[in-house]
């Protein structure tokens, strides 16, 4: 299951590279690159950097925090923590390709000294119990069939009374997901639960849930945006199609009639440890 997942995201040869080659196509110096230039490729996920920034908001955070990021794919969201907060990312990402791509990435916006990456599932975390200050996780549950493991990883490595901030994909009441979406193509990688469901976990898993905000409505005009804005201007020089290849356009159609016809919604946990 975790090798079809890995191979969903990836397969494209270096990702560095790859992202490397569009941008300087694109007439990017590498030499000058800031976090923002990423963004259309870094953060995978509805509402993008914006919805990174508006989770981080939550989190209270100051530069002495050490935050685990779970699912931290091209590790975009840790970027813009450590950037925006100066605090220590560490991101744990099933997908080895994705770790390697994240650590060259933040060398080139000289945060290397400020996020750290590796491989690892998020139901099984390598790291000691009460050992980071806080956590998050964006839009990568939905490839989870063993969701209370992974809430119950991370109450346990996060300190008491610090945030686990979650902004995942669940299942909506308007029908079956039509795939392929950005996270699966066929079913048996797509594991969404519902907002019910969501909230029963993350109470057995031992949070307090502080604050939930379903931002549906603003991802489904954000995606529609994204996609209207490719179709006229072209797509920017790094986007998720650099990673998931071709069949993304079709992707990416899905995604918006998910979201229009909520068989998915995009929902926040703001939780306690
Ligand atoms: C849609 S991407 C989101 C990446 C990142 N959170 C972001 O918002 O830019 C989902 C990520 O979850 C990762 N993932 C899926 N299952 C995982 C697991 N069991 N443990 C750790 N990471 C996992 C995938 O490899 C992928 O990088």
């Amino acid at each position: 299951m975790s090798e079809k997942v890995a191979a969903h995201y990836t397969g494209h040869g270096d990702l560095a590279d790859l992202i490397a080659e569009r941008l300087r196509s694109a007439g990017i110096n590498l030499d000058s690159l800031a976090t923002t230039d990423l963004a259309s490729v870094d953060e995978f996920h509805v509402r993008g950097r914006q919805a990174t920034l508006e989770l981080a908001e939550q989190m209270r955070l100051t530069p002495q925090h050490h935050v685990l990021d779970l699912g931290s794919g091209l590790g975009g969201p840790a970027r813009t923590l450590a950037e925006t907060y100066g605090c220590q990312v560490t991101g744990i990402d099933l997908t080895d390709a994705f770790c390697v791509a994240a650590g060259v990435l933040s060398g080139w916006v000289g945060l290397g000294d400020r996020v750290a990456f590796q491989q690892g599932d998020a139901t099984d975390l390598p790291f000691a119990d009460d050992c980071f200050d806080a956590a998050m996780t964006i839009h990568v549950a939905m490839n989870i069939p063993a969701k209370d493991k992974m809430y119950a990883q991370a109450r346990r490595v996060v300190k008491p009374g610090g945030i686990f901030a979650v902004y995942d994909i669940l299942q909506g009441e308007g029908g079956d997901v039509l795939l392929p979406a950005p996270w699966a193509r066929e079913p048996s990688i797509s594991h969404l639960a519902t907002p019910q469901e969501m909230t029963d976990l993350l109470a057995a898993a031992g949070f307090k849930i502080l604050d939930t905000v379903d931002s549906t409505e603003a991802g489904q005009h954000w995606f529609a945006a994204r996609v209207a804005r490719a179709a006229q201007e072209g797509p920017p020089p790094v986007n998720f199609q650099t990673f998931l290849g071709d069949d993304y356009a079709e992707m990416a159609t899905n995604q918006v009639r998910n979201l229009a016809e909520r068989r998915i919604r995009t929902v926040t946990y703001v939780c306690e440890a």
